[in-house]
């Protein structure tokens, strides 16, 4: 099938690429002009583990094509995905100027019937100004179809997540669109995950509604960390005893320091605005953004604590700065909150990030500094933060740790370490929701 994806940021190039590899014909359309003649060249503007096999092969097969022009673009296409951005407006609401700019552009050029997918995640009744917008802007009997179908794609498993997804949600209550949109999802929900179809409001709302449930995870288990550290249990037993509960399930329970990305938080908030909207106070809602933002504050506040509130003077070192492993991306990373309590109260950083480094530094520049390697950033500290939970964090040369750094001292804020452990190597270690080792 011949599609269009318009937008090549991080939803639409997971998009476009993994559904050319399964023989679709994609052309990706962006109006910047400069990325995609990096994208003709070969070049992947993101990082995303195991993306960049898929594109280089789609790309030599032909399947995988990249344009800023809109109208070559959609050109035979029978699907037009949106996968455009919608930043939180300044009321909190998602800005919707992109994707109805979008929409409006492709019904001028409209000849025959064709699908318009919103991927970005956008509020409920979003198709419904979409189709709004095309019918001002398309010729009189063009027919065409607006659907919603949401990604639930996780940063650093997207690829997977989108080749082979727990479900398919896809709103729709136009037959054909309903047919196109089975055909093209066929190959992969072959293990029998369920392609999910509802109408267009239903789709929209499962989107937000997923993220929100999952955020309310976090920040439930983030309280009941919190509560540990004052009753002296361990969040991590709680953690396994409800988890070993099929209603409750394993994932998403682990506490740390805040839920970061750029979905989390923009879906939460969006969520939030759209019930206020509509005269309806989502009382959970609030309290998971709230214990969310004192959250942030958690790991800062226990260096504070160490150090009797004096940090003038202190160097820290950071581990991890990426909002979670496997990405460069450093949108409402929790490093980001951290960074900035550390040098308002007058220390200094450094840190190291196997791939969130370059964003940072073009975010911060020279506020912290930047180490080679993740002992490097530990020379002359006087503890060290653990902010991001990557892999090569999770077994390090105890060793080497104390021989750099000032003092043993580290603060955990993603709990890599066990408590034993940490009491054999003689190090103060403070975690979250775990008992305090000195
Ligand atoms: C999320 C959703 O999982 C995905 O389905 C959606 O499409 C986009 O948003 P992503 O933002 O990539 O994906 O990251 P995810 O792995 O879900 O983590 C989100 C945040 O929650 C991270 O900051 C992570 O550190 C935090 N988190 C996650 C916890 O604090 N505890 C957990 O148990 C799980």
């Amino acid at each position: 099938m011949r599609i269009a994806v318009v937008g090549t940021g991080y939803v639409g190039l997971v998009t476009g690429t993994c559904l050319a590899e399964t023989g679709n014909e994609v052309v990706c359309v962006d109006i910047n002009e400069k990325k995609v003649e990096m994208m003709k060249a070969g070049k992947l503007p993101i990082y995303e583990p195991g993306l960049e096999q898929l594109f280089h092969r789609n790309i030599a097969q032909d399947r995988l094509k990249f344009t800023s022009n809109l109208a070559e673009g959609i050109q035979d296409a029978k699907i037009i995905f949106l996968a455009l951005p919608t930043p939180p407006g300044g009321d909190g609401a998602a800005d919707l100027s992109y994707v109805l700019g979008a929409a409006g552009d492709i019904a001028k050029l409209l000849t025959d019937y064709k699908v318009i997918v919103t991927k970005s995640t956008v509020p409920v009744g979003t198709a419904d100004k979409v189709t709004a917008v095309m019918q001002q802007h398309a010729a009189p009997g063009i027919e065409y179809a607006v659907v919603s179908n949401p990604e639930f794609l996780r940063e650093g498993v997207a690829v997977e997540d989108f080749m082979k997804p727990d479900r398919v949600v896809v709103g729709t209550t136009d037959e054909r669109a309903r047919k196109l949109m089975a055909e093209l999802y066929g190959p992969y929900v072959r293990q029998g995950n369920p392609v999910i179809f509802m109408d267009e409001r239903s789709s929209e709302l499962t989107k937000y509604a997923a993220n929100s449930f999952l955020a309310t995870k976090i920040s439930f288990m983030n309280e009941i960390a919190n509560l540990c550290e004052l009753v002296g249990a361990d969040v991590d037993m709680v953690r396994r005893g409800i988890g070993a509960d099929d209603r409750i399930g394993k994932r998403f329970l682990f506490a740390g320091i805040g839920y970061g990305g750029s979905c989390f938080p923009k879906d939460v908030q969006a969520l939030a605005k759209s019930a206020e909207e509509n005269r309806y106070d989502f009382k959970i809602l609030n309290s998971v953004m709230e214990v969310n933002e004192i959250q942030k504050t958690v790991l800062t506040e226990k260096v504070k604590k160490y150090f009797k509130g004096d940090l003038a003077g202190k160097h820290f070192a950071l581990w991890g700065l990426a909002f979670k492993p496997e990405t460069d991306d450093i949108r409402e990373a929790p490093a980001l909150y951290i960074i900035d309590a550390l040098i308002e109260a007058g220390a200094t950083v450094s840190a190291f990030d196997p791939e969130g480094m370059a964003n940072v530094k073009a975010m911060l520049g020279d506020k912290i500094t930047y180490a080679e390697n993740q002992y490097d950033v530990l020379k002359d500290a006087d503890a060290l933060l653990i902010v991001t939970e990557w892999s090569l964090f999770r077994t390090p040369d105890f060793d080497k740790v104390e021989s750099l750094l000032k003092a043993k001292v580290i603060f955990d804020g993603r709990n890599l370490y066990d408590l034993d452990k940490m009491v054999d190597c003689g190090f103060y270690y403070n975690s979250i929701g775990r008992k305090e080792v000195k």
